[in-house]
């Protein structure tokens, strides 16, 4: 039987444009044997269009999600969803949310362990419980900010002369600002105040910045790590996202025991978050070998150039066969989940 696989690219956040890129190469990817896809974009402003046509996801009358047309018609049959979309709306839990509603399997991550991945905070508060080393941080809220902000400068300065100030919930950089003088602080922290109400400061740390990617459920393929080089202060929006500014090495240039540490703690935090399907976990190598997780991302970029599917590639597992078994773990998921008493 071949599934009818609802791409869902676009979205609200900053990353619109990558994801339609994403989007674009997983569908070409799609075995059309195995696959029909259903491409659904969701504009800038959240709507949702099939072939320029608006369109809904909903629980059909026997409780499996279906396409609706607003404008009246046939609805859509739809097996399962490929959230192709980065960042909020998208990467968070919320269309991991929809989807359980409609009774749809989802390729990735489900709603919880997509929304703590999505929190710098929740994240690293989970990994370090965990016992998986992060860089020292504290959490701001806008009311603590506005209450007592001079608490908030000294706590930053106990964290070292630079210190990196961060929206909890976004991605793409955007928000961010290194900090290299106290009195750059206060214009660093309003910035990150208007991406979110939560916020970061984080401890700077030099050194590497390394990835690796994850595959699977409970048997998980862990890529090696692959190292992230640019010419630029830190790995910024336009040195993410202008073409030729960074660049991936596959393998990094680690010893091999702090390769082997960076797999290690790739897994640790995907299991801790609860991660399901897929996850590229990134990472600062000080110059000692120290490895500290920085970020998970449930949704990683998905051009042929981007980082997840060259990791994979480097682990022995192609771009069409990565989409392939993203859709079958999906499948397989909600095939056990609906076997649970609840
Ligand atoms: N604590 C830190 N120390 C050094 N560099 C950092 C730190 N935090 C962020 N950066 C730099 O900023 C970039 C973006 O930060 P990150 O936390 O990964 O946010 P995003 O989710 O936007 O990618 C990192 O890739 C790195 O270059
Ligand atoms: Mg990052």
């Amino acid at each position: 039987m071949r599934r009818r696989v609802l791409v869902l690219m676009g979205g609200r956040s900053s990353e619109h444009d990558v994801s339609l890129s994403s989007a674009r190469s997983v569908m070409n990817a799609l075995d059309p044997e195995r696959h029909e896809v259903v491409p659904v974009l969701i504009d800038r402003d959240g709507a949702w269009t099939r072939e320029g046509r608006g369109v809904a996801l909903c629980p059909g009358p026997d409780g499996r999600g279906v396409l609706v047309p607003l404008e009246g018609g046939a609805p859509e049959p739809v097996d399962v969803v490929f959230p192709v979309l980065h960042g909020p709306f998208g990467e968070d839990g919320t269309v991991q949310g929809l989807c359980d509603m409609a009774g749809l399997p989802c390729v990735g991550a489900g709603v919880a362990a997509s929304a703590i991945a999505m929190d710098k905070a929740l994240f690293k508060h989970l990994a370090h419980q965990a016992g998986i080393p992060v860089a020292d941080a504290v959490v701001v809220t806008a009311g603590e900010w506005a209450d007592d902000p001079d608490a908030i400068r000294r706590a930053a300065a106990g964290l070292g002369d630079t210190v990196f100030v961060k929206p909890a919930r976004l991605g793409s950089s955007v928000g961010i600002s290194r900090v290299t003088s106290a009195e750059d602080l206060d214009d660093a922290i309003r910035l990150a105040l208007e991406h979110d109400e939560r916020i970061l400061v984080e401890r700077g740390v030099r050194g590497k910045e390394v990835e690796v990617g994850v595959l699977g459920d409970h048997e998980l393929v862990v890529s090696p790590p692959g190292q992230i080089s640019y010419d630029a202060e830190w790995y910024d929006y336009e040195t993410k996202y202008q073409a030729g500014l960074a660049s991936l090495q596959i393998p990094a240039d680690l010893p091999p025991p702090v390769a082997e540490r960076a797999r290690e703690l790739a897994e640790r935090a995907y299991r801790a978050v609860g991660c399901e399907g897929m996850g590229r976990i990134d990472f600062f190598v000080t110059d000692d070998g120290e490895v500290l997780v920085s970020e998970l991302n449930t949704i990683p970029g998905f051009t042929p150039t981007s980082a997840y599917p060259s990791l994979m590639g480097a682990a022995g597992v192609g771009y069409s066969e990565l989409v392939t078994r993203l859709v079958d773990l999906a499948v397989a998921r909600a095939e056990r989940t609906a076997r649970l008493r609840r």
